[in-house]
């Protein structure tokens, strides 16, 4: 079940970014982008979520992260088609994202999205064992 979450979920969302990046976000973090930015997940408690903060007629993934034990049935895809109807209701017709260059899994599921590469970002994401480049993004949203 694909649901809008809200404040009370953010321990679990916190949880599951851990387990998903170098660096989580906070439970506190979490509650703050529960308060302002779109936030859907699926499950109770969340299996996996996306953030997406929409200003006029674009939108853009903040972060999005699926459970690392439900990963590959689908959930993502699931979570992003109801995200991206809820965008197109609200009037978004582009929407953008950010990904590292080395994370092949999201780069694949972008890519199996509908998204088009337009961008580069040199030394965006800063890791332990060095900087790594930023690949952009973009889908046109209800074609
Ligand atoms: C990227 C991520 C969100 C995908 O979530 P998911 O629920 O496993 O993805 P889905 O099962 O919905 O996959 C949908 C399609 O995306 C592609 N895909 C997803 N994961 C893939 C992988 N590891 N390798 C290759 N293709 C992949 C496939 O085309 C897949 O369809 P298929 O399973 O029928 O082949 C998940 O791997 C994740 O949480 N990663 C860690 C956090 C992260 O990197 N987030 C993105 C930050 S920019």
């Amino acid at each position: 079940m694909i649901r809008a979450l809200n404040i009370k979920d953010a321990a679990r969302l916190a949880e599951i970014h851990a387990q998903s990046f170098e660096r989580g976000w906070s439970q506190a973090e979490m509650e703050a982008h529960l308060q302002k930015d779109l936030c859907f997940g699926y499950g109770r408690p969340a299996q996996g979520f996306v953030i997406l903060r929409a200003r006029a007629d674009q939108a853009e993934i903040l972060t999005i992260a699926i459970a690392p034990e439900a990963r590959r049935i689908g959930l993502a895809r699931q979570i992003m088609d109801i995200a991206e109807t809820e965008l197109i209701e609200q009037g978004v017709d582009t929407l953008f994202l950010e990904v590292a260059e080395d994370n092949h899994p999201a780069i694949a599921f972008y890519k199996a999205g509908g998204f088009e590469p337009i961008g580069r970002r040199p030394a965006y994401y800063k890791r332990k064992g060095g900087r790594v480049a930023a690949l952009t993004y973009r889908k046109r949203l209800g074609l």
